[in-house]
């Protein structure tokens, strides 16, 4: 399977033909779609298919516990195949396909690893569904508590135990599987870049040093609801204004911060257009370079919404500094690029497996939308590059 076919395979997977974005979310018939391809790709290669006990996707290579007795641990890379609401095509995917293409490109050039390698496919990543992102990783980690997980709900109030149910899994069987972790021996996740960074440098990929701390936070702002043709003015309590104060609060905190802060989802309730709303639940995403800055740009909101329940926090994460400055070296000095986007790969990190990232250019600059893009040439210098990591980390042991 070429990068050409496994791309167009994807390609329509919960497209939404209205935007042209995609909706793939946690648990459901599209998410059962891209686990059944990730499925049959490790099939076709006769790669060992494992899933952890969060459902988490590997494809070994190699046998991995066989290989931990003489101490040589795996070589994980891979990403995600979910999306946040109306995504582009490449975040996520185009980290799986090239880690599956760059073992195609390794197996056909007679490599022989002397450590197992996998490809890894991380369930909701974007925690589009069910509101904490990387809850694949944060799960087998165990920095996601698994009772927290099971009663979070989704848009229609089901909770992702009943979800579980519903795909014929186990809720009560998930927890932390320290085992699939202890098998990494290093974790590299290839991702297209969500900025402008390398079209800025001129290049086409770039190694990650570090990604912002970040957080999401939701805003309970309760009103009355009443007529809208018949409430006096001064007799409202509407939580519409209490958003808008909210919303250029945010704005403001995050100028005045140097952080980003961002309000992107809101529900209404009732949601009429002749009543004033009974209230408004609001989420609001902070990030920014440094971690007390962050936190403050919060309690400004927070003051001005009277309160924000925290609904995930991402410290400040740094990319191992040796691994990092290996894949620059080995790839020819290229550029290193922080990121204000969360990955898995930053909770791997988090938990002391040595992680990088390998960035691809984004020549829009855009994600997290239909805009998001990547040229064909630049998708396959990220397979040449994640080629070669693999080929090294893989390698000879090194004297
Ligand atoms: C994940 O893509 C995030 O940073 O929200
Ligand atoms: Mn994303
Ligand atoms: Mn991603």
């Amino acid at each position: 399977m070429s990068f050409d076919s496994m791309w167009a395979a994807l390609e329509q997977v919960g497209r939404n033909p209205g935007s042209g974005g995609y909706r793939r979310y946690a648990w459901t018939q599209e998410d059962a779609t891209l686990r059944e391809w990730f499925a049959g790709e490790a099939a076709v290669r006769g790669l060992d298919l494992v899933e952890d006990r969060v459902g988490n996707q590997w494809a070994w290579w190699g046998d991995p516990d066989a290989a931990a007795v003489s101490g040589r641990l795996g070589v994980v890379v891979g990403s995600h195949l979910d999306s946040v609401p109306d995504g582009g095509a490449f975040d996520g995917p185009l980290g799986v396909i090239s880690a599956f293409a760059a073992v195609d490109g390794l197996r056909a050039a007679g490599f022989v690893p002397n450590r197992p390698v996998a490809v890894v496919n991380f369930g909701d990543e974007e925690g589009a569904r069910f509101g904490v992102a990387c809850s694949g990783s944060r799960l087998l980690t165990g920095v996601l508590d698994a009772t927290r997980a099971l009663s979070l709900t989704d848009g229609d109030g089901v909770s992702m135990a009943e979800a579980l149910a519903k795909v014929g899994r186990r809720g009560d069987q998930l927890r932390p599987d320290p085992e699939a972790l202890s098998r990494v021996g290093v974790f590299v996740e290839l991702h297209v870049e969500q900025g402008r960074g390398l079209v800025d440098a001129g290049r086409a990929v770039a190694v990650a040093s570090s990604i912002w701390p970040h957080g999401r936070w939701r805003l309970d702002l309760a009103g009355e609801a009443n007529h809208a043709g018949t409430t006096r003015l001064d007799d409202r309590r509407d939580p519409m204004l209490a958003l808008a104060e909210v919303i250029t609060t945010t704005r403001h905190a995050a100028h005045k911060h140097g952080c980003v802060a961002t309000i992107g989802k809101v529900t209404v309730a009732p949601n009429a257009v002749n009543a004033i709303p009974a209230r408004v639940t609001a989420w609001l995403d902070a990030r920014g370079p440094d971690e007390a800055e962050v936190r403050a740009v919060m309690a400004e909101v927070a003051a001005a919404g009277g309160g924000a329940s925290e609904e995930s926090w991402t410290n400040s994460t740094a990319f191992d500094a040796d691994l990092r400055d290996r894949l620059v070296s080995l790839l020819d000095g290229v550029p290193i690029l922080a990121t204000g986007a969360g990955h898995d790969a930053g909770i791997l990190a988090a938990v002391g497996i040595p992680t990088a990232m390998l960035f691809v250019r984004n020549p829009t600059g855009v994600s997290h939308s239909p805009a998001e893009h990547a040229e064909r040439a630049d998708c396959l210098a990220g397979v040449d590059a994640l080629t070669k990591v693999i080929a090294d980390l893989a390698g000879p042991d090194r004297p």
